[in-house]
């Protein structure tokens, strides 16, 4: 009820102008988001690297209504791509992009084009891209074209999210050699029809994935901050004798920090996805979706302004 509350308001554009008009961003964009600049992605991504930390950045913007904004949401990752390149904070740091902010839903060709583009600017900053999930209405269409752009660029991430009941399948078709697959839980309102609803099927089906990534032959990326799944997915590593290099954790910034330092100390790689950008509606919608502590996070910051 409290979920479905909030992620029903990502996608409301008068609530928008309302959180909008409240001065908390300061507070908001200190929490969960690096900034609103490149040069403020470029610092914290410095920040956690000399924390030990490897960064998946991610270019606020899946309000894409125009071709000539997708245009710029390409031309903003590759120079960001470049500018991380020239900081020496490659190959640690990759890009993460959501095909709707390439403009998915107006013209998939050009949307392939501009991720086509952003790949190529990652691997000659020596990096990769990964293709964040959406809605469920997206999956077939983001899938194919990680197909696609794994012709020319075989290191690009897929997403995965375990609350869809299709995605044990896919983890199958995807635990390949060389495939980097991100697993999470999922984040929007999904019908019954196509996703689990309970926390607990969620979790189940979760390690039901899991089992399958580690067991296979690709490179499994663990996003979650779930302590009961983080060990499950520490204890299938060792079970599948795969050393720290074959896997990685993943968390987002300002979520659980304590435990991001922990699994580093641990020699694990732990990459943090790190939004940065002016769009950082849908996206805080989102995290105050996960946790009702967020929304006295929320409440803490408009009213000590
Ligand atoms: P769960 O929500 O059960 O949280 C477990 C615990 O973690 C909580 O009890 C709390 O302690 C802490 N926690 C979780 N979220 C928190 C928050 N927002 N604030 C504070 N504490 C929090 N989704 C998607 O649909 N498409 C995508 O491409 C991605 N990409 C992605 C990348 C990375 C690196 C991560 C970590 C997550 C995503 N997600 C995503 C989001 C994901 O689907 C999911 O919504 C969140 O990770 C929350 O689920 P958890 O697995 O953390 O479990």
């Amino acid at each position: 009820m409290f979920r479905s509350l909030f992620l029903a308001a990502a996608g409301s554009s008068h609530l928008e102008r309302l959180v909008e008009s409240v001065p908390v961003s300061k507070a908001v964009v200190r929490r969960f988001v690096a900034g609103r600049s490149a040069d403020d992605a470029l610092r914290v991504s410095r920040e956690l690297a000399d924390d030990g930390l490897a960064v998946s950045l991610d270019h606020l913007g899946e309000d894409t209504r125009t071709m000539e904004q997708a245009a710029a949401v390409r031309d903003e990752y590759v120079a960001v791509l470049r500018r991380l390149r020239d900081a020496g904070l490659t190959p640690a740091a990759e890009v993460s992009v959501k095909l709707s902010a390439l403009g998915q839903q107006i013209d998939d060709k050009a949307a392939y084009e501009h991720a086509h583009a952003i790949c190529a600017a990652a691997t000659e900053a020596g990096t990769s891209v990964t293709l964040d999930a959406e809605d469920h209405t997206t999956t077939d269409a983001t899938l194919e074209t990680l197909v696609e752009l794994r012709r020319d660029f075989p290191s690009t991430g897929a997403v995965l999210q375990a609350y869809l009941r299709r995605t044990e399948g896919d983890c199958r078709e995807l635990a390949t050699a060389g495939s980097r697959v991100r697993l999470c839980k999922g984040a929007y309102a999904e019908p019954e029809s196509v996703a689990f609803q309970s926390a607990l099927d969620v979790d189940k089906s979760y390690v039901r994935c899991l089992n399958i990534l580690m067991s296979g032959e690709g490179y499994p990326m663990v996003a979650t901050h779930d302590p009961r799944l983080i060990a499950i997915a520490e204890d299938r590593a060792r079970w599948f004798d795969r050393s720290t290099g074959e896997y990685e954790f993943q968390l987002l910034y300002g979520v659980r920090p304590e435990e991001q330092a922990r699994l580093a100390a641990g020699g694990h790689t732990v990459r943090i996805y790190l939004p940065y950008g002016e769009q950082w509606y849908g996206y805080l919608m989102r995290r105050l979706a996960e946790r009702p502590a967020n929304v006295a996070f929320l409440a803490r910051a408009v009213t000590s302004k």
